[in-house]
């Protein structure tokens, strides 16, 4: 039997019941569905717009559901229209006269844009603690090998030596931005819309701050039109994952480079890499792949979200049902991501004799070559000049700058002496880059 019975003379046609429901998406909310409810009941009671009496069996026959769905007792209708429905027909069915009395100054607008809230704070923390797992698997990473010096790349050239915890650093940089806009956007979410009802709040004495101190909010809206229609967060909040996936793809990307023949700069513990179906020879580093294509929904998830809401007249539409499917897939997508990224990382090694074999071969210390004709007197500009001759005729010569002659280089320039050899050695130049 539907919600609006009453007014209707039909049965809804199975097609649009199915096409309305929700339940499928929902249900994973129950929990906070449930919570709510019971911050709500209890302050119905407190200002007596329900007796004390109706309130306790609300509270207890709430939490038996609580309990009966977690241990699988009780089976969610895949029928129903959506959790909300499903709760309140169960309490109903289960205690009678007082379950009637649970929608009192309440609508499931407002249910449903406070389920979504307390949904998502657990979600961003859950997002916050494993960002903060990669960001401790990869400086401990770094830190297992200090000394090991890479390229540095631009235009995937080689550039100028770097260390590989250097290079590391850089992604926790980013990861620890990430945190912060999870965080913010999380502080912004956190103001209950119970209360709101419909749209336009009720005539109910209801007590808006009591039900926002128990749910942990740290304040309600005051528009309560804003308070159902407003999904802000979920567009801010599938921003945030969008950049964490970004950040995930481009690491991913570098470990793919990173591990082929080509590089050789690292190695995929086998329990984190694939094999092929025809090639014996093969080890594939499918995860990174996989993160760097699923990046791909996520920017998605919030293309959908941004489109769902931008034209939607006030207050809520059923349009905006389709918020969860976007923002739970965001969700899902980054956490997996992340649980799997970590351990692939903390079992991953590193091979610092290759990457220094390449940092060896690419001039990558010719600015360094140049900065030292400048302590010798001259201008950067003729440095400069003066180090790309020399880099020419290392070339033509099939020489590095380590092992072409002095005379070589005092042809070139009369300032060179033996000094250039130990500025131009890559551990004094990341040295003194402070890398
Ligand atoms: N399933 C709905 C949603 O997710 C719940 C709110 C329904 N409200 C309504 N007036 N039809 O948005």
């Amino acid at each position: 039997m539907k919600l609006w019975a009453g007014r209707f003379s039909k049965e809804a046609d199975k097609r649009t019941n199915d096409f309305n429901s929700s339940v499928s998406t929902d249900s994973r909310m129950y929990i906070q569905d449930i919570d709510g409810s019971v911050a709500h009941a209890t302050m119905l009671a407190a200002r007596g717009i329900i007796s004390a009496e109706d309130g306790m069996k609300i509270v207890l026959g709430l939490a038996q559901i609580k309990k009966d769905i977690t241990d699988g007792v009780l089976t969610i209708d895949p029928d129903a229209e959506d959790i909300h429905t499903f709760i309140e027909q169960t309490l109903t069915e289960r205690i009678g006269e007082a379950g009637k009395r649970l929608h009192t100054g309440r609508s499931r607008n407002d249910q449903v844009a406070l389920d979504i809230r307390l949904y998502l704070r657990n979600e961003c923390d859950a997002v916050l603690g494993l960002l903060h797992d990669l960001i401790k698997s990869l400086d401990a990473k770094g830190d297992e090998y200090p000394d090991a010096i890479m390229p540095g790349y631009t235009h995937l050239q080689r550039a100028q030596p770097i260390t590989f915890k250097a290079h590391l650093f850089a992604y926790t940089e980013m990861l620890r931005r990430d945190i912060g806009r999870v965080e913010d956007a999380k502080k912004r979410m956190n103001v209950s819309p119970l209360g709101s009802g419909a749209l336009a709040g009720t005539t109910y004495p209801i007590d808006r701050q009591l039900t926002a101190d128990l749910l942990d909010f740290d304040s309600y809206s005051v528009s309560t039109l804003d308070g159902v229609s407003d999904r802000d967060f979920c567009i801010e909040l599938a921003s945030a994952l969008s950049l964490i996936m970004v950040h995930l793809s481009r690491l991913s990307e570098e470990i793919v480079l990173w591990c082929s023949w080509e590089f050789k700069f690292i190695e995929l513990d086998d329990a984190f890499s694939t094999g092929s179906s025809i090639m014996p020879q093969k080890k594939n580093p499918d995860i990174t792949e996989l993160v760097r294509g699923k990046s791909g929904r996520v920017f998605g998830d919030l293309m959908t979200l941004l489109t769902v809401m931008k034209g939607l007249p006030l207050a809520y539409n059923k349009d905006m049902q389709e918020d969860k499917d976007a923002i739970f897939d965001a969700f899902d997508t980054v956490k997996i991501c992340l649980t799997t990224l970590v351990p692939m990382i903390d079992t991953m090694k590193v091979l610092p004799e290759n990457m220094r074999k390449a940092a060896a071969g690419g001039f990558i210390n010719a600015t360094d070559c140049a900065d030292y004709l400048v302590s010798k007197g001259l201008a950067f500009r003729d440095a400069y000049k003066a180090t790309g001759e020399v880099v020419a005729l290392c070339i033509k010569k099939g020489e590095t700058l380590e092992s072409l002659k002095l005379e070589d280089y005092k042809g070139v320039c009369e300032l060179f002496d033996d000094g250039v050899y130990e500025a131009i050695k890559l551990e004094n130049c990341v040295r003194r880059r402070g890398m």
